[in-house]
């Protein structure tokens, strides 16, 4: 999940876009941390910081700049992004434009959202521990039922009929099931798990069916299974140990992610990743804006925290990554914990503790 960049290896150029709610206070805790692991590290990262969210669509209507997509290629490494969404746009028309809009416009094909417990205390299911909850969730992240292809007729009367269509593509099919299974092979995983419903969409899901058998010949020293998403929700809570890596598509790997991140302590401690192999890509916090809790210091900042060294990871500078997965789970360890996880620590406060941490234990 490396990319080759374009920049200084040691240096990085990060676009951050806090967004909306609980975003403008998990990426400051995030930016914190991610600087210190840097400087601990010996290496330069440079942020811009843009303000695009509800506040700004709000003052000025942007959303999306138009120059942003080749900007972003022109000018960064990597985007870390917060959350899009806010009660006081009800048609969430800005994070459409700006969170599908790079999704889409940068060609970010593989929504990667690993569910890992990093302790048994956290995770919802009885007798389950940290060796039992470690696999990766590869969603397709350009297609499927989010192109938002379909429209309404007669609407707002009773006879009223709404299309959503769901869009598959020989070549996007194609892609993410192939990375599932380059990155088990890279990490010596010996388990990828088609989701889909092919028994009902006989259509796209077909599609999906005949991928699947053609690429999964191409790696026979990895276990190929499949399973139709309602059947898979189900083994994820009866048994996620069976799971190394899940490709699935869009609609299905968001949900399936978000039951993931629950079962690995909750959507808080999230991190995830939008990525086009080899350009610039984008990170996030699986999580939304939150906007019940936002503005109270109270947003657990570890899943965008984490986000962070996903980040750092793709970008080749690995031991700063692991530098920031051991602080989180340090934290977890010593009972540094907000609300979320039943402790009493600030947003703020925590991103002061990790980065912190990740200063005196340096990089190795
Ligand atoms: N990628 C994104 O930007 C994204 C993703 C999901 C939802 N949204 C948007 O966010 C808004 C709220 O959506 P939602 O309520 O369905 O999802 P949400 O993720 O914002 O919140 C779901 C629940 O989890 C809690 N939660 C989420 N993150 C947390 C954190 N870091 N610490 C502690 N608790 C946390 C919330 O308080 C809430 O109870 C909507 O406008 C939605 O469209 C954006």
């Amino acid at each position: 999940m490396t990319q080759a960049s374009s920049s200084a290896p040691n240096k990085k150029r990060i676009a951050i876009i806090p967004g909306d709610g609980i975003g403008k206070e998990v990426i400051p805790a995030s930016v914190q941390v991610l600087k210190s692991a840097a400087a601990s590290g010996g290496r330069e990262v440079a942020v811009t910081e843009f303000d695009w969210g509800a506040d700004r669509y709000l003052r000025d209507g942007t959303t999306l700049p138009s120059d942003a997509v080749e900007m972003f290629h022109r000018d960064f490494d990597a985007i870390l992004l917060g959350a899009m969404g806010d009660p006081r746009v009800p048609t969430n028309v800005h994070a459409a434009d700006i969170l599908l809009g790079l999704r889409f416009k940068l060609d970010l094909y593989v929504n990667a959202r690993p569910c890992v417990l990093f302790d048994k205390r956290f995770t919802p299911l009885k007798d389950r521990t940290e060796k039992d909850i470690h696999f990766m969730v590869f969603r397709e992240n350009t297609e499927g039922l989010y192109v938002g292809m379909g429209g309404n007729f007669k609407k707002g009367t009773a006879d009223e009929v709404a299309v959503q269509e769901d869009l598959n593509t020989r070549k996007g099919v194609e892609r993410i099931i192939r990375y599932a299974f380059e990155y088990a092979k890279a990490r010596d995983l010996k388990r990828v798990c088609m989701s889909d419903k092919s028994n009902a969409m006989t259509f796209a899901h077909d599609l999906w069916q005949r991928v699947f058998k053609q690429v999964k010949a191409e790696y026979p020293e990895i276990e190929s299974s499949h399973q139709y998403i309602d059947n898979l929700l189900m083994q994820m809570v009866r048994d996620p140990s069976q799971f190394d890596v899940i490709v699935t598509g869009n609609l299905f790997g968001d949900i399936a992610s978000d039951l993931g991140a629950q079962l690995a302590g909750g959507l808080g401690l999230a991190p995830s990743g939008n990525i086009h192999p080899g350009q610039v890509s984008l990170f996030e916090p699986v999580h939304g804006s939150a906007p019940a809790i936002a503005g109270k210091n109270i947003a657990n900042p570890m899943g965008a925290v984490l986000t962070a060294g996903m980040m750092f990871e793709y970008l080749g500078w690995k031991p700063e990554a692991q530098a920031i997965v051991a602080a989180v789970h340090a934290a977890l360890r010593e009972g540094k914990t907000p609300a979320e996880l039943g402790g009493s620590m600030g947003t703020r406060e925590l991103g002061d503790w990790l980065s912190s941490f990740v200063a005196k234990a340096g990089v190795r």
